[in-house]
C-alpha cells in the first residue's frame, strides 16, 4: 500500500479543504470517504441543497408577493416539486463533481470506504491498510434528536434535515422542533412553498445565542412571512403513523398543560453531534470531551501523536467555514508552518430572507463581562437599495464597539445579503479597526453596504439617513 504523508478521514468542507492545502504544500495526500460523492454533509445534504431550495422558494415568494407591485403581471408560477428537487440535485452534482476535479488536479487520492484507525500511522479501509505519517479526522457530525422522538428519514414523516431535503411532496402541515438555523431555514422553505409551518422552540427566543433585539426582529419578520413560532415550549414526544404525526408540547411556564399539534411531517432540528462511529478511537485511547467531541490542543493535535482532528468532531461552532479554516491551518501545522484560526472572528449566517449574520461578541455577553461598550444601529428602512428590493422592513445593522477605543467587538445584520456584507466587518475586526475606520471609508451608492457605514457613523456623530 502507498505510504502517505497525510490521510484525511472525511471529505466534507474540513477534510477536502485540508487535503487541497496539504497537496499544495507538497504533502502526499489521500482522503477516505464512504459516501458516493465528495463534499460531506455540506454539499450533499446540508448547506448547498438547502440554499438551492431557499433560492427557488424565494423566487416563488417574490412572484406571489412582489411581482404585481413591480408591474410584473400574470399568474404566479405553481410548484413542480419533482423538478425543484431535481434542480437541487443538479446543484449538488455540480458542486460534488467540482471537488472530484480539484482532487484530480491536486493529485489527491480518494480512498473509497469507511475508515478505521487500528493504530497511529495506519488507516484501514475495508481489507486494505494504508500507512500515513499523519492522520486528520474530519468525520463531521450527524443530527441528534431529543428523548421521545425517533427520526426515520426513510419513513418520511419524522425527519431530520437530510429527510426534509427530500420529502416526497410539500407537506400540508409541517411541525419543526427547534428554532435554530436548520429549523428556520427549512421552515422558511416550506412556508414559502405553501406548508402551514409551526416551529416549537424550547428557549424563549429564536436562534439562542444572538442578542435579544436581533432575535425579536428576526422572529417578527418570520411571523410576518407566515411561520407560527411557539417559544418557551418543550416538546414532550412525537407519535407517528405511516402518514401523520402528533407532536405534544408544553409551555415551560405551564408544564402540566400538554398541547398537541397535528402534522404531516415533523422536522427535528434540535442540534447535531460529532460523528466518530467506527473510527476505533476508544481502543486507540483518543481523549474525548464530556460532550463527545475529540479533544484537541491549539494545533488540532489529539492526545495520540500523529492524529489530528478538525471541524464538527471537535469543539466550537459546527460551521462549514470554521472546519475549512481549521483544515487549512492543520495542513500548515503538519507541513511545519504556522497554521492559525482566529476563533473570535467566525461569522454565523442564517440564509433566510432577509439573511441574518453575526460576528464577534454579542452586546449581552460584553455587558455581562462588565465591558464598557457602545452600539451603533442603522435600520434598513433608511437604505434606498433595500427598499427597492422589498427587504427594508424590520432589518438593521448593529455594530458593537469598545466605548473608549471605538474598536469593533461584534456585529449583527438582519437584511439583504447580510451573509456577504458581514465580511466587511470581519476584515475590519481582523485588522483591529474602529467603527470610525469604516465610517471614513467611501461606500458605493446605492448599496446595502451603506447600512454598515451608517451603523459605523451611528457609533460616532450619527448616521445620515435616520
Ligand atoms: P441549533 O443548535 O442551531 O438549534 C437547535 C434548537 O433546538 C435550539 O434553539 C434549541 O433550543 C432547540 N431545542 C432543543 N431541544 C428542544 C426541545 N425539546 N423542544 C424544542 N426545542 C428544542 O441546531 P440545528 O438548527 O439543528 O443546527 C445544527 C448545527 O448545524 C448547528 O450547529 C448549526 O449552526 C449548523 N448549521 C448551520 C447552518 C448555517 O450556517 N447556515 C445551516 C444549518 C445548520
Amino acid at each position: 500500500m502507498a505510504q502517505y504523508d497525510v490521510i484525511i478521514i472525511g471529505a466534507g468542507p474540513g477534510g477536502y479543504v485540508s487535503a487541497i492545502r496539504c497537496a499544495q504544500l507538497g504533502l502526499k495526500t489521500a482522503v477516505v470517504e464512504g459516501r458516493e460523492t465528495l463534499g460531506g454533509t455540506c454539499l450533499n445534504v446540508g448547506c448547498i441543497p438547502s440554499k438551492a431550495l431557499l433560492h427557488a422558494s424565494h423566487m416563488l415568494h417574490e412572484a406571489e408577493h412582489n411581482f404585481a407591485s413591480m408591474g410584473l403581471k400574470g399568474k404566479a408560477p405553481s410548484v413542480d416539486w419533482k423538478q425543484m428537487k431535481s434542480y437541487k440535485d443538479d446543484v449538488i452534482g455540480q458542486n460534488t463533481s467540482g471537488i472530484e476535479f480539484l482532487f484530480k488536479k491536486n493529485k489527491i487520492d480518494w480512498i473509497k470506504g469507511w475508515a478505521t484507525i487500528p493504530a497511529a500511522g495506519k488507516v484501514q479501509v475495508g481489507d486494505e491498510t494504508h500507512d500515513a505519517k499523519n492522520i486528520v479526522i474530519a468525520s463531521g457530525s450527524v443530527a441528534s434528536s431529543i428523548p421521545g422522538v425517533e427520526v426515520d428519514n426513510d419513513g418520511k414523516v419524522v425527519v431530520d434535515s437530510t429527510g426534509a431535503l427530500d420529502l416526497p411532496k410539500v407537506p400540508k402541515k409541517l411541525v419543526v422542533i427547534g428554532a435554530g438555523v436548520i429549523g428556520l431555514e427549512l421552515g422558511s422553505v416550506y412556508a414559502r412553498l405553501g406548508s402551514e409551518v409551526t416551529v416549537v422552540e424550547y428557549m424563549d427566543a429564536v436562534c439562542p445565542g444572538m442578542d435579544a433585539d436581533v432575535q425579536r426582529s428576526f422572529k417578527r419578520i418570520l411571523e410576518k412571512q407566515g411561520l407560527n413560532i411557539i417559544t418557551g415550549a418543550a416538546v414532550k414526544g412525537v407519535e407517528a403513523t405511516k402518514s401523520k404525526a402528533k407532536v405534544s408540547y408544553a409551555l415551560n411556564k405551564k408544564p402540566d398543560d400538554v398541547e398537541v399539534l397535528d402534522a404531516d411531517v415533523v422536522l427535528v432540528a434540535t442540534g447535531r453531534k460529532p460523528f466518530t462511529d467506527g473510527l476505533g478511537l476508544e481502543a486507540l485511547g483518543v481523549q474525548m470531551t464530556q460532550r463527545g467531541q475529540i479533544a484537541t490542543d491549539a494545533h488540532w493535535k489529539t492526545s495520540v501523536d500523529g492524529i489530528y482532528a478538525i471541524g464538527d468532531v471537535i469543539e466550537g461552532p459546527m460551521l462549514a467555514h470554521k472546519a475549512e479554516d481549521e483544515g487549512m491551518a492543520v495542513a500548515e501545522v503538519i507541513a511545519g508552518k504556522h497554521g492559525h484560526v482566529n476563533y473570535g472572528v467566525i461569522p454565523g449566517v442564517v440564509y433566510t430572507t432577509p439573511e441574518v449574520a453575526t460576528v464577534g461578541q454579542t452586546e449581552a455577553a460584553l455587558k455581562a463581562e462588565g465591558r464598557k461598550i457602545k452600539t451603533g444601529k442603522f435600520m434598513f428602512m433608511g437604505n434606498a437599495r433595500a427598499k427597492a428590493v422589498h427587504q427594508a422592513e424590520g432589518g438593521f445593522v448593529k455594530l458593537i464597539v469598545d466605548a473608549e477605543t471605538d474598536r469593533i467587538l461584534g456585529a449583527a445584520i438582519i437584511g439583504p445579503a447580510a451573509g456577504d456584507m458581514i465580511h466587511e466587518i470581519c476584515v475590519s475586526m481582523e485588522f483591529g479597526a474602529s467603527a470610525q475606520d469604516i465610517a471614513l471609508t467611501c461606500h458605493a451608492h446605492p448599496t446595502y453596504s451603506e447600512a454598515v457605514r451608517e451603523a459605523a457613523l451611528a457609533c460616532g456623530d450619527g448616521p445620515i439617513h435616520s
